[in-house]
């Protein structure tokens, strides 16, 4: 079939941005469409509504081509023939099931505007299901259209890299045509080389939510091992390096410490469980509960180390917070377990303060009432304890000798098993980490 080269992208958060910058890289014409007036109009400038290393430079490299325009009219979608549904799902605030009030807004917003032919194509992450009945819906208010899902996979901090080079591309279709028009738009993607995985409807769905459950499950399993080293005396450090190197097992997503968080994997697991419930297999996904469970547990057993270390009394004692963010080189905080722990000790009567590279702005708006520095110098000034929570790489090359001259007490417990333990040590430290005994 012919392909007219316009693309619409609905929604420009994270995923959406994103997608409609490398859309537009490939050289087709893309019209970002989002509610936020303030977003849209960052954007349009070509500034980026939040940090991703290298998505900034590819943006305002795309809007200089005047291929990529962004708007808040959604009858711009009229000029375009695949509208990429990119809006965000996040956890109802009375449970644990997603919430798809913007999905479904979004779909029925461009509904009356759908040319001809056209084809819907969503790419956040639903429960399964949401896919079938949204097209159900376009059958009656737009019968010119279809609509197909492709799940997205991208990391935060390698958004770029995971979207124009993903290690997959999986499209939910009803039908040969959709598949078909999905194959002319990421052809140049195709042509890397990258595996093309055609399912229907629902097990498109499933595989992203499934991705995400495998991977906390395994992030929760080395925490669960780190638990038990700690009670036997082991090293988790070594542990998974160890079976890692079964190819089978593998040793990435094997990094021990305070957990997942973020605004996918936590929310992911928790709706993909209610809707197991929803439908009947709710015992399938029982394991889950105790992912989060474990999940939610090793924040609390850093704050454990932090009383063994200081005293279950915290409101004498300064404590510098090293992260912010859920993971280095994004500044996103939702669900940070660093913030979380910061907050938590803030909230028990210490002294908090936090640093963070990237994530400082976005924190503050989180919790108002916590302390921010603005370098690590700051921080950790007169510190009693420092914790190092996200693992930045600017935090593993800091100088423990120069570091000693500051603090009040050269105490360090590492939250992400990233810090070279010999080097702390040797420079007068006393460092504990999750899940490796001393
Ligand atoms: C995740 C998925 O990886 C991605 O494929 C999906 O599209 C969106 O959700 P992201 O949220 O960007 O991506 O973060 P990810 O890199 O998966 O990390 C999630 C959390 O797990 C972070 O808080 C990270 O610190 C933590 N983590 C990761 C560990 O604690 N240990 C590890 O070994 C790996």
């Amino acid at each position: 079939m012919t392909m007219n080269e316009t693309l619409s992208v609905i929604g420009c958060g994270y995923l959406g941005a994103t997608h409609a910058a490398c859309m537009s890289s490939l050289g087709f014409t893309v019209i970002g469409i989002d509610t936020d007036p303030e977003k849209v109009a960052m954007l349009s400038r070509g500034e980026l509504p939040f940090y991703e290393p290298g998505l900034d430079t590819l943006l305002a490299q795309e809007m200089k081509t005047g291929r990529l325009t962004f708007t808040t009219d959604f009858s711009a979608v009229a000029e375009a023939d695949v509208h990429f549904v990119c809006v965000g799902t996040p956890q109802s605030k009375d449970g644990l099931a997603a919430d798809l009030t913007y999905v479904k807004s979004a779909v029925a917003a461009i509904a009356p505007y759908l040319k001809d032919g056209s084809l819907v194509v969503g790419k956040s992450t639903v429960p399964v299901g949401t896919a079938q009945s949204l097209r159900n819906q376009l059958a009656e208010s737009a019968p010119q259209s279809d609509l197909a899902w492709n799940p997205e996979f991208l990391r935060e901090g390698f958004a770029v890299e995971d979207t124009l080079t993903p290690n997959r591309l999986v499209v939910g279709v009803a039908n040969d045509r959709a598949e078909e028009i999905l194959k002319s738009v990421y052809e140049p993607i195709i042509a890397l080389g990258t595996p093309w995985i055609r399912a229907d409807l629902p097990t498109a769905e499933l595989v992203k939510v499934a991705a995400n459950s495998f991977l906390a499950t395994k992030i929760s399993f080395i925490n669960a091992m780190a638990e038990v080293c700690e009670a036997a005396g082991g090293d988790v450090t070594v542990l998974a390096k160890a079976i890692g190197y079964d190819p089978r097992i593998g040793n990435r997503f094997l990094q021990a410490g305070i957990g997942f968080g973020g605004g996918c994997l936590p929310k992911d697991i928790r709706a993909f469980m209610a809707r197991a419930e929803e439908l009947g297999a709710k015992q399938a996904l029982e394991f889950l509960r105790e992912i989060d469970a474990i999940n939610l547990r090793a924040r609390q057993r850093v704050i454990d180390v932090v009383r063994s270390d200081l005293s279950e009394n915290l409101s004498q004692y300064k404590i510098a917070v090293l992260g912010a963010t859920f993971k280095p080189d994004s500044d996103d905080v939702r669900d940070s377990p660093a913030l979380d722990i910061a907050a938590q000790l803030h909230a028990a009567g210490a002294h908090v303060v936090v640093h963070d590279p990237k994530g400082i702005e976005p924190a503050r708006k989180r919790f108002p009432s916590l302390n921010f520095a603005e370098s690590v110098t700051e921080c950790v000034k007169g510190a009693d304890l420092i914790l190092h929570l996200t693992e930045w790489k600017e935090y593993r090359a800091l100088d423990p000798s120069e570091l000693g001259h500051l603090v009040k007490n050269k105490i360090i417990i590492d939250g992400r098993n990233a810090l070279d333990r010999d080097l702390w040590r040797s420079a007068g430290w006393k460092f504990h980490a999750l899940g490796r005994t001393d």
